[in-house]
């Protein structure tokens, strides 16, 4: 029997149940209230509060920008809007690397102030710390290995990671550590499909890919990419399931046509 079709509000531990009934898991970003509301309605499984606003809302180069403020504005427009869905909050740039004390009181806050359901930190036993602390406040924390944006600039380009030997079994390890101190899933970005199959095969706890193949437990994707929002990025992981940018080019067209001729408004559209 499914497991996600009967909840009613989507927890960790049913993510858990998923992927011991071998159900996938789906997953997108979303940022904002209305957006988010139709992706809940869609039956997603769990909406994403991705840093990746840095970039897709506030047209930034990178997600390092994007603060803890920032996130938590994010986030409490997506939590008015969702009913059934697990939300989980990234931890922006800064905000959980340094200290673990200053991990907590930033977790703390994202969960008090936006009221979201967990959140996601990038990288792995270098963070362990920090992840065991928000973990002793009943913060579920979610990983996130392979490609990560927040170290970019350590990394120099978005090409796909752990080809090599080294950093593959550096990634197992990692993705190890994260499941021992308690995440109750990790997200694998831009990894080898085998890769990532094996790391799923050998963990207990949901494996979510984005750009890492058909072999993990589910599958996540920035919202405005798989809509076809932005027409400058095609990466070979990416399917659209629409040309939003074509259509929505070709809606502001018509309006200003219509706007600028006198067509709109007509005798019916007004008062
Ligand atoms: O910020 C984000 O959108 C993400 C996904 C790419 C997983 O972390």
């Amino acid at each position: 029997m499914s497991v996600h079709k009967n909840v009613k509000r989507v927890t960790t531990n049913v993510l858990l149940e998923m992927k011991q009934n071998g159900e996938k898991i789906s997953m997108l970003t979303g940022y904002d209230f209305s957006m988010a509301r139709i992706i809940d309605q869609a039956g997603i499984d769990v909406i994403l509060v991705g840093d990746s606003a840095s970039n897709v809302m506030a047209g930034h180069e990178t997600t390092l920008p994007i603060t803890l403020d920032q996130m938590i504005y994010h986030a409490s427009s997506v939590v008015r809007a969702v009913e059934r869905a697990l939300i989980v909050v990234d931890m922006p740039f800064g905000s959980y690397q340094g200290n673990s004390k200053e991990a907590l009181s930033n977790a703390i806050r994202i969960m008090k102030e936006s009221g979201g359901h967990a959140v996601k930190l990038e990288g792995g036993q270098e963070i362990i710390e920090s992840i065991k602390r928000i973990l002793t406040a009943g913060i579920p924390v979610m990983g996130h290995l392979g490609l990560t944006p927040q170290s970019i600039y350590k990394f120099g380009t978005y090409v796909v990671r752990a080809k090599e030997e080294d950093e593959a079994k550096l990634l197992i390890e990692d993705a190890k550590a994260l499941e021992a101190a308690g995440c109750f899933a990790i997200v694998l970005e831009k990894i080898p499909a085998k890769l990532a199959q094996q790391v799923a095969k050998s963990l207990t706890i949901p494996i979510i890919g984005i750009g890492a193949g058909g072999g993990v437990d589910g599958q996540v994707l920035v919202v405005h990419d798989m809509l076809g929002i932005n027409n400058e990025f095609s990466p070979r992981f990416l399917r659209k399931y629409n040309n939003l940018f074509e259509q929505m080019m070709t809606s502001f067209q018509d309006y200003i046509k219509d706007v600028k001729t006198g067509d709109f408004p007509n005798e019916n559209e007004q008062y």
